[in-house]
C-alpha cells in the first residue's frame, strides 16, 4: 500500500489506491486543514512535495484548474505545490510539507457534522461514529 510522510509532524500515512492523501488522512483520525472537504474548491488542504515526486501521480484536469485560478501566482508557478484532496500517490517514498496536518483531538471544533459532507466525501471517523 502507498504511503506518505508528511512533515514538520514527520507522520507516515497509508493511502489506499484511489485514495486522496487528504481523504488517507480523514480515514486515519487526522485533521488536514480544509474547508470544502474534497471538492477542489477551497484549497486550503494544499501541501508541498519534498521528495519522492515521482511516486506523486499527475494532477488532473479539476486539481490543475483549481491551482490556476484560486492560488496565488507564487503557488501556482511551483509544480511542486499540489491539493492534498486530489493528489494520489503509487509509491513508498512520497514526503510532504502540511502544517497544520497531525493527529485530530476530540475537542477539535474543525470536524464536520457528517450530515453536511457531500455524498461520496471520506470522513476521518471519531471513536463510536460511523463513516459513510
Ligand atoms: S479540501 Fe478544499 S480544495 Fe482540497
Amino acid at each position: 500500500m502507498p504511503r506518505v510522510t508528511v512533515l514538520p509532524a514527520e507522520i507516515e500515512l497509508e493511502v489506499r489506491n484511489g485514495e486522496s492523501v487528504a481523504e488517507a488522512a480523514w480515514r486515519q483520525g487526522y485533521i488536514w486543514p480544509t474547508q470544502c472537504y474534497g471538492q477542489a474548491d477551497c484549497v486550503t488542504c494544499f501541501t508541498k512535495i519534498v521528495d519522492g515526486e515521482l511516486c506523486a501521480l499527475p494532477a488532473g484536469e479539476v486539481e490543475r484548474d483549481a491551482i490556476r485560478f484560486k492560488m496565488s501566482s507564487r503557488m501556482r508557478t511551483d509544480q511542486l505545490v499540489r491539493l492534498g484532496c486530489q493528489l494520489k500517490v503509487t509509491g513508498e517514498n512520497l514526503v510532504l510539507q502540511k502544517v497544520g496536518f497531525r493527529k485530530a483531538e476530540p475537542e477539535d471544533n474543525n470536524m464536520v457534522d457528517e450530515d453536511q459532507v457531500p455524498a461520496g466525501t471520506h470522513l476521518a471517523t471519531e471513536p463510536g461514529r460511523s463513516s459513510r
